[in-house]
């Protein structure tokens, strides 16, 4: 454990709208509340809210919230111990020796066995004709990129790596969590990868945290990547981040997007590091915020088949929302970044990266492919498609420059369509104030959290539970009342678990700061940044909460009432007995 005093020192040097706003942009809102759009799911309109009085988060559209730890964690994709790393590295605060928790034992073990994997397979690709000739001959992969990607080859045998690793030291537990071994039937562990080319995954700082492996020619399936582990997500992760991020223009931070890990390597050897792929799956928010943190431009080169160009588009979306201004460069005919490379070779890719075209105007070219717009009915209906494109353009200049052009190139009257656009956007802004106000309607009380079994709870109640728990938050004063009056017993909800652990960091003489609850498991920590969100303007006085308090109380003798009803006489003679000896002490 850290010490408190570390602790109390590394929250109070950083407040979480400094420590957010340098991830999301932030604007007032008054009340000591900051809004903005949400990292963590896919927004238009913000609804990411941050409080700096109770030093905690909240999306009203995902749901997401906590304190400014969960945050780092969560964004930053690390434990607790990653994240109050970043958090000292920031405010220039010393981490104080402490022994270390078996978690990042874990890791750390697990990154020191993936790096020794990824030698081991190195050194076997090396041995191994068939591997080696694969790579250079039938894929044209000079020595130098095989070194530099550690591009390795899995033998072809059952316990090679595991017998390898052991040898080193490692124990079966670290390599199951590793996921290089897994287990079979009997409790017996066998290596996942064999006879494949292997792709070493490494984060930012070149550890490496996973790997891909291709069967050598045909074969089911084509790519197998490690599953998720203590030190990997997929859905988190680009192959060839660490070598994109470092070799990016000063001026001109853009990053090529491409589907397969052999696209990025033909890419890399073209002599374009700045280039990455997603593992398999669609682009996440995740990755599209990781890609935010290093470049301001992605230039995307997906498969030019039809799933490709269907992903492309879906890419773009996600990108755009992470703030990110999207090209997409055209293949021309080619399957795939690796097949024009080969074809055309390195300079032509490079007048390809110079030419890649605004996700606009790919969007409208694709849409014109569609239509006939020789006829009179393809153009109109181009027009329909390509105008509500143009009403999601936020940048009026823009939208007259493609208004324009496409006008021109139709031949139609300007004024008619621009009136058209302008309607749309009047629409769409309407829509959009009345989906806010159903949602802030919808979000009135808490209850996501507070799960099914409490549907028959009255709502007064947990609304009554959730005030009391925001104004003693807010004003822990509060306690000694509260103490007096407010048992934790008449508390229907979930919502006690929190309400005691208030009340026992009080009567410990603690500070209520939202960090300081974690020990109770992040759900926790989200509920009550739930409950600090949607309750933020209504902190109670003595008579509010004494109200409140009323309410709870009424409703536990009702259910007291009903139980008695459903007593049988023995459990009724038990009652009475137990209320006689509770009035006598
Ligand atoms: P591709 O099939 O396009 O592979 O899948 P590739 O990397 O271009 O390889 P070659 O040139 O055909 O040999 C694109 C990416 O999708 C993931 C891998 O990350 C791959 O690089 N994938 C593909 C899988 O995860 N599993 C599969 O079975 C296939
Ligand atoms: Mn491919």
């Amino acid at each position: 454990m850290l010490p408190n005093s570390f602790l109390e020192q590394l929250k109070d040097s950083s407040p979480i709208e400094g420590v957010v706003s340098s991830y999301v942009e932030l604007k007032p809102i008054g009340g000591s509340k900051q809004i903005g759009l949400c990292p963590f799911h896919a927004e238009k309109s913000p609804s990411f809210v941050v409080y700096s009085s109770t030093q905690s988060f909240y999306c009203f559209g995902c749901r997401t919230g906590g304190d400014v730890i969960s945050f780092i964690k969560k964004i930053e994709n690390l434990d607790y111990m990653g994240a109050l790393k970043v958090l000292a590295n920031r405010a220039g605060i010393a981490i104080p020796a402490v022994e270390q928790t078996d978690s990042s034992n874990l890791n750390a073990a697990i990154l020191r066995a993936n790096k020794e994997a990824a030698k081991f397979f190195h050194e076997t690709l090396k041995k191994t004709d068939r591997a080696m000739d694969y790579l250079q001959r039938e894929r044209g992969i000079r020595p130098e990129i095989i070194k530099k990607f550690g591009l390795g080859f899995s033998p072809e045998s059952w316990d090679a790596l595991g017998q390898h690793l052991r040898n080193l030291g490692f124990s079966t537990k670290e390599l199951l969590e590793s996921k290089l071994l897994a287990k079979g039937k009997n409790n017996s562990v066998y290596d996942v990868f064999r006879n494949r080319i292997m792709f070493p995954i490494m984060n930012s700082r070149f550890e490496v945290i996973a790997f891909g492996g291709r069967v050598l020619n045909e074969g089911q399936p084509k790519y197998l990547n490690s599953y998720d582990s203590p030190v990997f997500k997929k859905s988190n992760s680009l192959f060839n981040i660490n070598l994109a991020k470092n070799n990016l223009a000063k001026n001109n931070k853009q990053i090529i997007l491409v589907e397969g890990y052999l696209d990025v390597i033909s890419v890399v050897q073209a002599g374009f590091e700045n280039v990455v792929a997603t593992l398999g799956v669609a682009l996440t928010t995740n990755q599209a915020k990781l890609l935010s943190v290093y470049a301001d431009v992605v230039i995307l080169a997906y498969d030019s088949d039809k799933a490709g160009q269907a992903a492309t588009l879906k890419a773009i979306d996600i990108l755009e929302i992470a703030g990110i201004d999207v090209k997409v460069l055209d293949l021309s005919g080619c399957k795939d970044p690796d097949e024009y490379i080969k074809k055309r070779g390195a300079i032509r890719f490079k007048d390809a990266i110079f030419s890649s075209v605004a996700a606009l105007d790919f969007k409208l070219n694709k849409l014109k492919s569609e239509f006939d717009v020789d006829t009179t009915s393809g153009k109109a209906s181009f027009l329909k498609a390509a105008t509500e494109l143009l009403s999601n353009v936020q940048s009026k200049i823009s939208r007259e420059v493609y208004l324009s052009k496409i006008c021109s190139e139709l031949n139609v009257d300007k004024q008619a369509i621009a009136s058209h656009v302008g309607n749309l956007i009047k629409t769409r802004i309407k829509k959009g104030v009345q989906k806010e106000q159903k949602d802030i309607r919808r979000n009135l009380t808490a209850k996501s959290q507070i799960g099914q079994s409490q549907a028959k709870v009255p709502v007064n109640c947990i609304k009554s539970e959730e005030l009391i728990i925001r104004s003693l938050y807010g004003n822990p004063d509060l306690f000694e009342m509260l103490k007096a009056n407010c048992p934790p017993e008449i508390f229907v909800s979930p919502n006690k678990e929190i309400y005691v652990l208030l009340l026992d960091r009080l009567e410990k003489g603690l500070q209520l700061h939202i960090s300081c609850i974690t020990e109770k498991g992040s759900a926790t920590l989200a509920r009550l940044s739930e409950i600090l969100a949607q309750n933020f303007d209504l902190q109670l006085d003595r008579n509010g909460i004494l109200e409140c308090v009323e309410t709870l109380q009424k409703q536990k003798r009702k259910k007291e009432a009903a139980d008695i009803l459903k007593m049988n006489a023995e459990e009724l003679r038990k009652y009475m007995n137990d209320i006689s000896n509770y009035k006598k002490c």
